[in-house]
């Protein structure tokens, strides 16, 4: 794998997503509760924002619980609940004295998530927003359409007239981000499932089959390469 190669090349996009899918199918297929396939998952998380952020692109997001999510065994959800707030201890710990900028995308005044973890996404956003050579978006509680809502709902407040897509770029959680050009969604799902829906309106998609902790390094130079054989005409013609 020639890592160099790949990262000095012009076609890398800048901002790649993960829909992080397929842990409880990796843990059925062992005979382990779905919980351990979260565990898995967020280990292998850890082991792709490393990968991702020494191949030099700038942004990452990722989709760690959506709003329809909630419909989840409480046990499963307490379970991804602990393991939101133990990777928000581990941002704060590795993340603070590097160029690394944190955000959380998704409604943190929801009380349904647990009061600590909510205060830990605020802090870390605070403490890391004057960042910006690595942004990571972590997507917790997080729906496109409530996003799209959102951002509705402050341009109303605010007493907006003749909204545009720049002004309205700016009430989304992905404001101070860049386009967002690749989306990768693992365990072989073909849909979107409420992620990002404003900002993929022009991304690659790619579906992967392989189950999410079972998506390894060389799995996602095989897909980094697929991108950057596609012909991206955002509706002109080819050059
Ligand atoms: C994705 O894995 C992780 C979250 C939704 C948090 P799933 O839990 O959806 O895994 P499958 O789709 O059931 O295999
Ligand atoms: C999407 O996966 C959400 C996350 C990966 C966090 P789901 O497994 O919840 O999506 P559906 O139910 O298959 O659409
Ligand atoms: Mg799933």
């Amino acid at each position: 794998m020639n890592i160099e190669a790949l990262k000095n090349d012009p076609r890398m996009p800048k901002h790649i997503a993960f829909i992080v899918d397929g842990n409880g199918r990796w843990a059925k297929k062992r005979h382990l509760i779905r919980s351990l396939g979260h565990k898995a998952g967020f280990d292998n998380l850890k082991t792709q924002i490393e990968f991702v952020r020494d191949l030099g692109i700038k942004n990452l997001s990722m989709y760690c619980f959506s709003c329809e999510n909630w419909k989840r065994p409480k046990d499963e959800v307490d379970f991804l609940m602990d393991l939101f707030n133990q990777m928000l201890d581990e941002f704060k710990a590795e993340y603070l004295d590097k160029d690394i900028r944190v955000i959380i995308s998704g409604d943190m005044e929801d009380e349904r998530i647990p009061a600590k973890v909510r205060e830990k996404a605020k802090e870390i956003m605070q403490l890391t927003k004057n960042k910006a050579g690595f942004v990571l978006n972590a997507c917790i509680n997080y729906g496109g359409r409530q996003e799209i809502l959102k951002a509705t709902n402050e341009l109303i407040n605010e007493g907006a007239k003749n909204v545009d897509e720049k002004l309205f770029t700016k009430h989304l959680y992905t404001a101070d981000m860049l386009p967002l050009d690749f989306v990768i969604r693992t365990s072989g799902e073909n849909r979107t499932s409420n992620f990002l829906m404003w900002q993929s309106a022009y991304s690659e998609w790619y579906f992967p089959k392989k189950l999410w902790p079972s998506f390894t390094k060389g799995d996602l130079v095989k897909a980094l390469k697929i991108y950057m054989n596609r012909d991206r005409r955002f509706g002109g013609v080819k050059s």
